[in-house]
């Protein structure tokens, strides 16, 4: 074919492109392995040596023009792109920040600092565990072994897939796994609190699929039911700010307690209002016991030499219960209304 139709063909195709996407497209069809222009230096093998000349320095500079072309054509599409990028991302940046002051602590970040402080006091230190968790942890070591009744009571959050040992996954259902973590990683004495995410399949307006509880763990040669009592009831009196509280001991059943309560606090309602720790009636808080020894003897600990008591508490639910809060559900529903009426100040954090 001829270089001036050539050169006159492209000039029209690269003149049509408006993006560098099409302009590429273009410059394969001439310029690449089995372009037009490719092939017409291809095509140079089959001619004489002074046509070889001739031909080939022609069909060079059509290469060269053409490929400037294409240069210029990117040059000017990247300055379009610029320019219309300038005008459509406009940042104004005198534009005013947000305005802060009216932040609001969410409740529950503000009941966790409190557990952290009022058991840090006592000389409890935080540990941690994840929020998904092996069979293993979640049931078998705290002696809830497969096909126990236990395990319908906590609805559970099954994974399909399993760790890398194919042990099967949950979302933890409660905190008491961070319990086994910490007896097979340390020595007695132990003396922890665990706060953290816990998820089970329930919902309604005191139950949330995701919710939050804080578990304690208290491990050395002599710690007793009393010293488990003395430990909750104080808490109870820091947290609800009542200093004369009134409260008892249920006995209940945990797999991994023995003997296991139930720890109620008494209220009565005032004016419309929750008042808690005196009255008649009773709110169920928290569930408690003596480390059961066979779940000492999981954790490689001789429960002829130790022995020590477990909590497990619902922090949500002492949210809703210091705060006269009902729905358990807008604590997670990123309403910030909600926040702006129920939050607290980052002061008073
Ligand atoms: N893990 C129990 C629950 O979620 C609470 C608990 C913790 C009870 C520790 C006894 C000891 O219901």
């Amino acid at each position: 074919m001829d270089s001036k139709i050539v050169l006159q063909n492209v000039t029209k195709e690269i003149e049509l492109t408006s993006s560098q996407d099409e302009l590429q497209k273009v410059k394969v069809t001439y310029l690449g392995k089995k372009g037009k222009i490719t092939e017409l230096l291809k095509s140079l093998k089959d001619l004489s040596i002074d046509e070889k000349k001739s031909k080939g320095a022609e069909i060079n500079l059509l290469r060269e023009k053409v490929q400037l072309l294409f240069e210029k054509k990117s040059k000017n599409l990247k300055t379009l792109e610029i320019n219309s990028k300038l005008k459509n991302e406009f940042l104004d940046i005198t534009f005013p920040p947000p305005d802060f002051s009216d932040a609001k602590v969410h409740p529950i970040s503000k009941t966790f600092n409190e557990v952290v402080s009022i058991f840090g006091t006592m000389g409890y230190t935080i540990a941690e565990g994840p929020d998904i968790e092996t069979d293993f942890f979640n049931f078998s070591a705290l002696n809830i072994p497969e096909d126990h009744p236990a395990r319908e009571m906590q609805d559970t959050f099954y994974i399909d897939n399993k760790d890398d040992d194919g042990n099967p996954l949950v979302l933890r259902t409660h905190t008491s796994p961070v319990q086994i973590r910490t007896m097979l990683n340390q020595k007695p004495p132990i003396k922890i609190i665990a706060p953290g995410r816990t998820y089970r399949c329930d919902s309604d307006s005191t139950h949330s699929p995701m919710f939050h509880q804080v578990e304690g763990l208290f491990i050395n040669e002599n710690a007793n039911m009393g010293n488990l009592k003395g430990t909750l009831i104080e808490f109870c009196k820091e947290f609800f700010e009542v200093e004369d509280l009134k409260v008892r001991f249920r006995p209940s059943y945990f797999p991994f307690t023995e003997p296991s309560a139930e720890m109620d606090i008494a209220y009565e309602v005032i004016d419309n209002k929750l008042q808690i720790g005196k009255g008649k009636k009773w709110l169920e808080i928290l569930g408690c016991g003596m480390v059961n020894p066979i779940v000492l003897e999981n954790c490689k600990l001789d429960s002829s030499k130790y022995q020590g008591f477990a909590f497990g508490m619902g922090l949500d639910r002492i949210t809703m219960l210091k705060h006269g809060l009902t729905d358990i559900r807008s604590f997670f529903n990123g309403n910030l209304n909600w926040l702006s009426k129920h939050g607290f100040n980052i002061g008073d954090f």
